[in-house]
């Protein structure tokens, strides 16, 4: 069996305009990223390089132009039902408590109702939760909202575990919080985590290893960084070692270019 959880071999993703079908983008050209089962893995790049199409790949919701996924050495084909996915922007169903969100999932597997409430009170305590069960997606904070999206994506115990910038919406304080959360869950289970985000620091103090992303078109990695910085680590109080020092400032050196480059472009589409 392989020891790498998730591979992304080769992909390229080409976008049909929809205004002018004979008009095509390729947002991601030519891209490898391989996790191994239990690592923790940063992608970083300006905004609109394609990070999210690159997850959606590898969740198996987007097939791309050319490529091949491997999950845990088998070739994927249709979604990707090793993995966990937690989405960029909300995806609680507003009709649905915070107790039934978190076991929906259960549900579509088949566990019985008593099992999967049970299962999903446990999560729900474990991100802090307990007591908040009955209340409804718009009677909580945002905070509150990604922690029940965290349990939603948890219950289910996924073997790799992808993230889109989950918690750029909150203030620093409450995503520091959350991000130390999720450190001490991964290392209770370490799984496997891909995790995108545009925050280099919060890159640099959750992951194993970064990776860098050019601007588009044609994204690709242009740089890979291995994080070693001693855990368990507290995300606050690791960004101001000396070394998370220096592993900023080299990182930095690589993605700053690119970040500029993505913002002219968006500047242009805009224009
Ligand atoms: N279904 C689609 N059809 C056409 N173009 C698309 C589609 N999905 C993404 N794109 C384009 O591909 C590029 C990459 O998009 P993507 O959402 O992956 O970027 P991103 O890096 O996640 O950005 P952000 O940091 O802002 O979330 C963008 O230019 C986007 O407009
Ligand atoms: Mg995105």
């Amino acid at each position: 069996m392989s020891d790498h959880a998730l591979e992304l071999l080769s992909i390229s993703c080409t976008f049909h305009s929809k205004d002018n079908p004979g008009q095509r983008y390729t947002a991601v050209a030519d891209t490898t990223l391989r996790i191994k089962a239990g690592e923790f893995v940063s992608v970083v790049g300006p905004t609109g390089c394609g990070k999210s199409t690159l997850l959606n790949v590898g969740a198996g919701l987007l097939e791309p132009s050319s490529g091949t996924v491997k999950v845990f050495g088998q070739t994927l084909a249709g979604i990707n039902t090793r993995a966990g996915y937690m989405f960029q922007t909300e995806a609680l169903m507003p009709w649905r408590s915070a107790i039934d969100n978190v076991m929906v999932g259960l549900q579509y597997r088949g566990v019985p109702d008593a099992q999967a409430r049970e299962q999903a009170e446990a999560w729900l305590s474990r991100v802090g939760l307990s007591g908040f069960g009955d209340r409804y997606p718009h009677q909580l904070s945002g905070g509150m909202r990604k922690r029940v999206a965290l349990a939603q994506t948890l219950v289910l115990d996924p073997d790799i575990i992808l993230m889109d910038e989950p918690f750029s919406a909150l203030d620093i304080q409450t995503r520091q919080l959350m991000e130390n959360e999720v450190l001490d869950l991964w290392n209770a289970k370490k799984k496997a985590v891909l995790f995108i985000t545009h925050d280099l620091d919060e890159a640099i103090a959750m992951s194993d290893r970064v990776v860098v992303l050019s601007a588009g078109p044609a994204t690709h990695p242009i740089g890979e960084f291995a994080i070693d910085l001693a855990r368990p680590r507290d995300v606050a109080e690791v960004r101001t070692q000396p070394r998370f020092v220096e592993l900023h400032t080299q990182i930095w050196e690589v993605l700053r270019d690119e970040v500029l480059k993505g913002y002219a472009q968006q500047l242009k589409k805009a224009a």
